[in-house]
């Protein structure tokens, strides 16, 4: 039998920074089954398509659309705003567009993180000219506190202050998305 590798850690070291626990598997587990029970609820009777915002949202869908109980469909779109490090670029760009017709369609976009609320803004208008039936916001994450576009989100799974974090498919420069629970940059450290 292999050993289990990639296990939890108290803290994360990249260069001079350092990420500390904030958000648990367990926490996040959680917090997605009940997520996944309003969702099922809300669409009785209706077979929504879940269309998550790659990269960072592809391990949240999995692991949301496990627990969602009704019939649904899936697609991914990329967006890119971040560039390759901490600061945003303020600017989207599409590097994949989606493949299904969501005309007359339920959509639920999946995000990670909504953190200006840049990439829901230009998403709500890539939309707007589909023509879907409705469109709803799912994401694991907000800073409310960094708002700059105002966008309405239907479900939240965790409100988390301004600060830069990691893991559960977030990246610090395309890595660390692997972690199983969400870490973020320790301000304090170092001084
Ligand atoms: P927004 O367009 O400013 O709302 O940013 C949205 C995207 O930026 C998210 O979908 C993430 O991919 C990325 N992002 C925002 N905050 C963080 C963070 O703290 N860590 C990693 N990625 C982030
Ligand atoms: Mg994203």
């Amino acid at each position: 039998m292999s050993e289990l590798i990639n296990s939890v850690k108290d803290t994360i070291k990249i260069g001079d920074e350092v990420f500390i626990p904030l958000l648990t598997e367990d926490q996040i587990q959680a917090r997605i089954k009940e997520l996944a029970a309003q969702i099922s609820n809300d669409y009785r009777g209706r077979v929504p398509v879940f269309i998550g915002v790659l990269n960072g949202s592809f391990i949240f869908m999995s692991d949301l659309i496990k627990w969602v109980d009704l019939d649904c469909e899936i697609d991914f779109f990329k967006l890119s705003s971040y560039g390759d490090a901490k600061i945003s670029s303020g600017k989207v760009t599409l590097l994949k567009e989606l493949n299904c017709d969501v005309t007359n369609r339920d959509i639920i976009i999946v995000e990670d993180i909504v953190d200006s609320g840049l990439s829901v803004k230009y998403i709500e208008d890539l939309f707007a000219e589909n023509n879907p039936k409705s469109i709803r916001l799912v994401t694991l994450l907000t800073k409310p506190g960094n708002r700059k576009y105002e966008v309405k989100i239907d479900y939240i799974g965790f409100n988390i202050p301004n600060k830069f974090v990691i893991g559960y498919g977030l990246d610090y420069a395309q890595k660390y998305r692997n972690l199983r629970s969400i870490y973020v940059l320790d301000e304090n450290a170092g001084i």
